[in-house]
């Protein structure tokens, strides 16, 4: 079994970005400028966001975090959206989510310009990365494509078992590994709550792809020895040992699941730090006007 270690790729791909710009900044072009909303005090997107400044320190990125109450009202959300498609020291900007329950999120993500849509959630981008078009592929499973890539996991006629259809990750990284590409070109089977006998379909997979959000889910009757498991989970479980009084929770019942496998990720450590240096790669893309 080989651990595939996400924190070590991310930091390698860290110090790629790092050095493309500095080589931009020596031929005289700007910084990529990241900017983030973050609406209200939800914990988990107060650490995301903080993990999302860090690493733009790392990469030399400029990055502008605006912050508004969880009171802030759609309309003066869509102002802020309005401004940051029209600035054009910008290059791209998340809004996080969730946002609070008075917005429409989905106003809000159709609101970014899309050329500026470093997460890949406006339905222009999600739209072109299903045909195969030049697009911003959204973090999460763009990270996951790549360490797949990095690890040099073949994929190519090989069954996946996608765990999970949000638009964040099930749908997005069905898509990406189904498509007639390297990584992709895989059997997709996408199981959700709906699914009949759903660890049939597991046992099946050569890769599982887990985005459930139900922690160790995916337990070692459903894996077949030899499968590659990739954990997308990351639900906070009450620690009190922890001085965070909680500890991240991955999908997949790590110690069981781990013996049988080629390959898994660890949660934390595993497509977590992937997540934020997609991101990275993205907003460099903004910057160089490499997808638009
Ligand atoms: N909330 C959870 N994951 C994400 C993400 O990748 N981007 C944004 N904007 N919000 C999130």
């Amino acid at each position: 079994m080989e651990l595939i270690d996400g924190k070590k790729v991310a930091d390698q791909i860290k110090a790629e970005i790092a050095a493309e710009v500095t080589q931009r900044v020596a031929d005289g072009k700007k910084r990529p400028h990241l900017a983030a909303v973050l609406v209200g005090h939800d914990g988990g997107s107060e650490t995301y966001v903080a993990h999302k400044v860090k690493a733009c320190e790392q990469c030399g990125f400029d990055s502008t975090l605006i912050r508004r109450e969880a009171d802030v009202t759609e309309q003066e959300l869509l102002e802020i959206v309005k401004e940051l498609n029209e600035n054009p020291d910008i290059d791209g900007y998340i809004v996080q989510l969730p946002l609070p329950g008075h917005i429409d999120e989905q106003r809000i993500i159709e609101a970014i310009d899309p050329r500026k849509d470093v997460d890949g959630f406006h339905p222009v981008n999600v739209g072109r990365m299903s045909i195969g078009l030049p697009c911003f592929v959204s973090a999460t499973p763009a990270g996951i494509v790549e360490l797949l890539r990095r690890y040099g996991i073949e994929t190519r006629g090989k069954h996946c078992v996608v765990l999970g259809r949000s638009n964040i990750v099930g749908k997005p990284v069905a898509s990406l590994l189904m498509q007639k590409a390297a990584p992709g070109n895989c059997t997709v089977t996408v199981c959700h709550s709906a699914t009949p006998d759903l660890k049939d379909h597991c046992r099946r997979a050569d890769i599982i792809i887990a985005a459930l959000g139900q922690p160790g889910f995916v337990t070692a009757d459903m894996v077949k020895p030899g499968a590659v498991i990739i954990d997308v989970g990351t639900t906070r479980v009450p620690d009190p040992s922890k001085k965070s009084g909680f500890r991240l929770c991955g999908d997949v019942d790590f110690e069981n699941v781990a013996p049988l496998c080629s390959h898994i990720t660890p949660v934390p450590g595993g497509v977590g730090p992937m997540t934020i240096c997609s991101l990275m790669s993205n907003t460099l893309l903004a910057a160089s006007d490499k997808v638009y």
